[in-house]
């Protein structure tokens, strides 16, 4: 595979303060790649100067092997950009949206329609496209939104946090047409983020940014193996020092602690109880055991147990993910 983005030490800077410090990594030819990051990791700044919408202070970057600053007019027919924030005319129907971006790319005529009705299919409104968008939920805008950013057939969209502020239908229609963009038109895709759920269900490779870095860069199956292990809650009918150590000191065991005990919720009242169906609180006292092998240290901690016939009253196994590996690597939330 060719690399249909390559991002060579590219900076950012506002005065003394650098946005992008100097990042760098590379798209394949028919790849998903994510940039996720907590909100002013320098996620938008990367893209905006890749699409030309803003310079960059130092370094280069390469789109379909020509420069982004030299090259400007052919880069522009290889990219595509979806921009964070709506730029839509509200008074307009999404077909005339459509038809008035066609028409800055060049787009005229039985071509244009064409086009047009092309990228209302991929986000699925041709049924709406005749009203208004002001009159659209956000969801719908946004997808508009997307659809202006297809119209003239990029070989590589970004897509800038396209689901923030979208209902959960209009979200799965844009995770579809990314998905249906990349596997059957084998367009390339630079998708940012701060759920790593979006991420993690769509992206073949991913990029973490923090505070204007790359703080890591693989594939999901990688990023989530070099935390290595894993974490399992054991209930037990009884715990004391002494068995904590005997679990710590077990094979496969990194660590075993116990758990504060849960703090129970406040007692709903009235309709709201009858709606509202608390997860069950484990009765007794709960460890935490941190494993090199989770697999190993589960059989490990369950032998040790029976053999002297100490009662389990629960067990969860915590699957690792993007969450866990950018709290390992920055100490931070995604969320905060
Ligand atoms: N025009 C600007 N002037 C100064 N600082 C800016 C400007 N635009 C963005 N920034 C700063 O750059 C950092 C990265 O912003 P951004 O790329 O928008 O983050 P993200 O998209 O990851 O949330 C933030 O600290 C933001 O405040
Ligand atoms: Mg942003």
């Amino acid at each position: 595979m060719a690399a249909i983005l390559e991002v060579d030490h590219l900076v950012k800077k506002y005065g003394d303060f650098a946005a992008v410090k100097g990042v760098s990594f590379s798209v394949e030819e028919g790849e998903v790649f994510g940039l996720l990051g907590p909100n002013g990791a320098g996620k938008t700044q990367t893209i905006s100067m890749l699409t030309s919408v803003i310079k960059p202070t130092a370094g280069t970057a390469r789109i379909g092997g020509y420069d982004i600053v030299k090259n400007l007019t052919q880069v522009k027919k290889i990219n595509g950009l979806v921009p964070q924030d709506l730029a839509l005319y509200p008074t307009l129907s999404a077909r005339a949206n459509l038809d008035f971006f066609g028409r800055i790319y060049g787009l005229r005529g039985a071509q244009l329609k064409e086009r047009v009705e092309d990228v209302l299919r991929v986000v699925a409104l041709t049924d709406r496209a005749d009203q208004v968008v002001d009159k659209y939920s956000g969801g719908m805008k946004r997808r508009v939104n997307i659809a202006a950013g297809l119209v003239h057939q990029p070989r590589l969209l970004f897509l800038d946090e396209p689901t923030v502020g979208v209902d959960p239908q209009s979200r799965n229609h844009i995770f579809e047409s990314v998905l249906r963009l990349n596997r059957e038109r084998g367009m390339s895709i630079v998708y940012t983020s701060h759920y790593m759920e979006e991420v993690e269900l769509l992206c073949h490779r991913v990029a973490i940014m923090d505070q204007g870095c790359i703080v890591a860069m693989d594939t999901i199956q990688n990023l989530i193996a070099m935390l290595g292990g894993g974490v399992i809650h054991v209930g037990l009918e009884r715990v004391d020092a002494a068995l904590l150590a005997q679990l710590a000191a077990l094979p496969a065991v990194k660590e075993a602690q116990l758990l504060p005990p849960p703090v129970a919720p406040p007692a709903a009242v009235g309709e709201e109880a009858k709606a509202k169906e608390s997860p069950p609180i484990p009765a007794g006292p709960v460890v935490q055991i941190k494993a090199e092998h989770s697999q190993q240290a589960i059989v490990n901690v369950i032998s040790f147990l029976n053999e002297r016939a100490i009662a389990l009253t629960s067990l969860q196994i915590l699957e690792p993910n993007l969450e866990s590996v950018f709290l390992h690597l920055t100490g931070k939330k995604l969320r905060e």
